[in-house]
């Protein structure tokens, strides 16, 4: 009789831009020994590349195009991680087709032996569904702001407060009212609200919660 393949374990870090998701996945990939991809920086990769081109963003197949060649060593580009790269993100993001290039990559990486971490906007509900450990981020728009905001400043990019918000709450309008995978709360997922958090205590608030799926996820696959 064959014995069954434990599965991965897979943890889906789902939240708004600037909730703490990103600090939250790498804190839990050390925590458990687990690779971690940051899937937001497909998105801006794909935008930067159809920005690069001089390609509109809201030409799906430009950006698909863009996403079906992407490979992993364009993701540590520094200008990834800046604002215009955020914004060009999530609008080719709400292209169907540019998702759909992106989604063998994503699985792979969760399916990996042994398990990853994923952080993004979907990863609970599309990407991973079946992932035994699912988290929520959120944070309040102002606070998540200001987060933002000293990264950017730390940069060395110049953006006022105001503008940063108002980033904030375009990307969240934009990400959780489109149709193609829009950002929500997988219906399993635990939610956990940063407002009022340091970073570390998040952190460990979500250590904690992860800790508590593993065990449960190891006694379903005992034996
Ligand atoms: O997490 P981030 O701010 O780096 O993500 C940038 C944009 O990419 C975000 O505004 C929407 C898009 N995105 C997405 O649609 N799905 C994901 N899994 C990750 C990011």
């Amino acid at each position: 009789m064959s014995v069954p393949e434990k599965p991965p374990f897979v943890v889906a870090v789902d939240g708004p831009a600037a909730s703490g998701k990103g600090t939250i996945a790498t804190g839990l990939g050390k925590a458990f020994d687990l690779p971690v991809l940051d899937t937001g920086l497909l998105y801006r990769c794909v935008g930067v590349v159809v920005l690069r081109a001089g390609e509109s963003l809201d030409d799906p197949d430009a950006a698909a195009s863009a996403a079906a060649l992407l490979t992993a060593d364009q993701l540590d580009d520094p200008e990834l991680r800046t604002r215009a790269a955020g914004e060009a993100a999530s609008r080719v993001a709400v292209h169907p087709k540019v998702r759909d290039a992106l989604l063998d990559f994503q699985r792979t990486f969760a399916r990996q032996e042994g398990g990853a971490v994923l952080d993004g906007r979907d990863i609970g509900t599309v990407i991973a569904p079946d992932a035994p450990a699912k988290l929520f981020v959120t944070a309040a728009p102002k606070v998540r702001a200001e987060r933002r905001w000293k990264q950017l400043q730390a940069q060395g990019e110049a953006v006022s407060l105001e503008d940063v918000l108002a980033d904030i709450r375009r990307r969240d309008e934009r990400d959780g009212g489109r149709d193609a995978a829009p950002m929500r709360p997988a219906a399993d997922a635990v939610l956990l609200d940063t407002s009022e958090m340091t970073i570390d205590h998040a952190a460990d608030a979500a250590r904690r919660i992860v800790e508590a799926a593993r065990a449960r996820w190891n006694t379903s696959n005992e034996g």
